[in-house]
């Protein structure tokens, strides 16, 4: 026994040495703790020792109090401590959705969100993106998180279409595997971060409508007599050659790249749930494309194949799922699992298959040899280097859409006025997924907004006003139009056209102005025909985070526009979703590849 330990503990060991030399000593109990991540508001770090739980998570918004940097790696600290006091002390792996940097946690960096990153069409910012991001969450000791979304998204009125790099499969392998180089090469002391692939597969190309509800669930968001929840979690009605080419294909380049990870869909295809598919989570995933590593599931989503959690847990775990998310109750999965193996319904050699893709990750990340974050690695949380980062990917990923006249770019002595409250309102410039799971509203962390940029660099006067009442005249009128923040299926919208607030915004500030700028911050293309025509020039800025003051930088001129459509922007709802543009001859508004520079 002794000599064993010593093997699994011993980092000269080969890995395949080493996890058998724990599989051998592991009792069932401990090998389901480590097929078990709670969330962190349900469960202690003396229930981590005492379950042998083999990670913990942060959902959207998992923060502790007060929420900054230190307290955040005090929190993680505690549960893989005690996940270090247990018998055999297999390291806890802790897991964020760290999706446009370490967005939950106050002070750190927060980056364009995907869609903007699409549209800088630039892997090598994306994976530098990524370095800073593992940078942020390893100073934490988050050593897990939960991207990049490989989603190719159909349909913009999901309300995740934002997390999708584009619309196009080429472009989202392109980055997102940058985005995996990122996070596994950025070597800090040796330490590196996992990456969470999602979510397989088809998410992207869910039916509007098709989503179900399980009136079983108490906590399903599905909200009756809204349009939240019809498209997210929904269905994938496509032919399997579609769905390879389309939604699988930047799953194997990024198994290429040697990803360890990869998190199950909420959504079924052709009517069956991911979570419960094995042909696609065993005999295409980990036995055709030789897939390593270990699959999560999503947010309670095992809860959704049945009425019955036993079966949920059988189904899922035999379909090849490795690792369940528990957002609540995990001594009942625990204790469900444990029956189910005793019984015979699922075997040992499935468990021990998880165990093994869990260790291997685990042993390969260096967790063994260095559990625990550096505090000295906190100073690089919110640093200049990565705010300058940040100014470069918000610049990059501008899109110029109409610049009648040249009237962009402004010149540094013209009047300015501007309206639109999300001119300088950080929380809205950042979009969902950023301090709370929906994001929120004005100085949610530090930052600096378009105003701040303006300001800057403008040599005369500039007025805001949020409301664009204005009493005086200007050379230049900017209005910003924003989308309220949301993440997941709480931002699916049946009809993207703009609300007459929006339009106002634009007709009046109009009038006070000789030229009229219209930047648009939203998670995806809005239906903005009608007011093409009174504007100059129109820029879309998609969610551009805490540096959304280098917007100015480009629009004065310091920096040129270069920033690509990775979506195509329709005319009208009709041209929605892709598959109605395409099969119509009428074009887009501006088609996807459009930018004007
Ligand atoms: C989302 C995932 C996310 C997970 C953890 C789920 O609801 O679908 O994208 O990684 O929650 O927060
Ligand atoms: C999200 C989590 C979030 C939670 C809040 C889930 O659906 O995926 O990330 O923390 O809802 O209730």
């Amino acid at each position: 026994m002794a000599a064993n330990k010593k093997i699994y503990q011993d980092a000269l060991q080969t890995i395949s040495a080493r996890i058998d030399s724990l599989l051998e000593q592991m009792t069932l109990a401990e090998k389901i703790g480590q097929m078990t991540q709670v969330e962190k508001n349900s469960i202690t770090s003396a229930e981590v020792k005492d379950y042998t739980i083999g990670s913990v998570l942060s959902g959207g918004g998992g923060n502790p109090e007060p929420n900054n940097p230190q307290s955040w790696a005090g929190m993680v600290r505690s549960f893989a401590e005690a996940a270090l006091k247990t018998r055999l002390g297999i390291p806890l792996i802790y897991g964020a959705d760290a999706v446009h940097g370490h967005n939950n946690v106050k002070g750190t960096v927060i980056f364009p969100h995907n869609i903007g990153l699409g549209a800088t069409r630039n892997p090598d910012l994306v994976e530098r993106i990524a370095q800073a991001t593992a940078r942020e969450c390893l100073a934490t000791g988050v050593h897990w998180n939960f991207a990049p979304a490989v989603s190719v998204p159909q349909d913009i009125r999901w309300g995740r279409t934002y997390e999708g790099y584009s619309e196009n499969t080429e472009l989202v392998s392109e980055l997102a595997s940058a985005y995996v180089r990122g996070l596994q090469g950025v070597d800090l002391d040796g330490m590196w971060v996992l990456p969470s692939v999602k979510h397989y597969v088809g998410d992207g190309a869910t039916a509007w409508g098709s989503s179900q509800r399980h009136p079983w669930l108490a906590d399903s968001n599905w909200q009756a007599g809204t349009e939240k929840y019809r498209i997210d979690q929904g269905d994938t009605q496509l032919d399997e050659d579609i769905l390879r080419s389309r939604h699988l294909a930047p799953y194997v380049d990024a198994i290429h790249e040697g990803v360890l990870n990869i998190m199950v869909s909420f959504s079924s295809w052709n009517g069956d749930k991911m979570h419960g598919n094995k042909y696609l989570l065993t005999d295409v995933l980990k036995d055709e494309l030789g897939f390593e590593g270990f699959l999560v599931s999503d947010w309670q989503a095992i809860d959704q194949l049945d009425e019955d959690f036993y079966s949920c847990v059988v189904k899922s775990i035999n379909a090849g799922l490795d690792m369940v998310m528990i957002p609540f109750d995990y001594k009942r999965f625990i204790a469900t699992l444990t029956q189910a193996v005793n019984n015979g319904d699922v075997s040992q050699e499935r468990i021990d298959d998880a165990v093994h893709r869990i260790l291997y990750a685990k042993l390969k990340l260096g967790l063994f040899e260095k559990p625990l974050a550096d505090e000295s690695w906190l100073e690089l949380v919110g640093s200049e280097t990565h705010r300058e980062l940040a100014r470069e990917a918000v610049r990059q990923s501008l899109v110029l859409l109409k610049n009648d006249d040249e009237t962009l770019p402004l010149n540094k002595t013209q009047s300015i006025i501007i309206a639109g409250t999300a001119a300088d309102d950080i929380g809205l410039a950042c979009g969902g997924w950023s301090i709370d799971w929906q994001g929120g509203k004005g100085a949610i962390t530090e930052g600096d907004t378009l105003l701040d940029g303006i300001k800057t660099l403008a040599t005369v006067s500039v007025e805001y006003e949020s409301q664009g009442d204005f009493s005086t005249k200007a050379d230049i009128g900017i209005v910003v139009i924003s989308e309220d923040s949301y993440a997941e299926g709480m931002g699916d919208r049946k009809n993207l056209t703009l609300e007459d607030s929006q339009k106002s915004l634009v007709q009046k500030t109009r009038q006070s102005c000789d030229k009229l700028v219209l930047l648009i911050y939203s998670g995806r293309p809005l239906i903005i025909t009608e007011i093409v025509e009174s504007c100059d020039a129109i820029v879309a800025a998609w969610l551009p985070g805490t540096q959304a003051n280098a917007i100015a930088d480009v629009l004065f001129g310091e920096f040129s526009f270069s920033g690509k459509l990775s979506y195509s922007w329709p005319r009208n709802m009709t041209q929605v979703p892709l598959s109605q543009l395409n099969a119509n001859d009428e074009k887009p508004l501006w088609e996807y590849g459009y930018g004007l520079s």
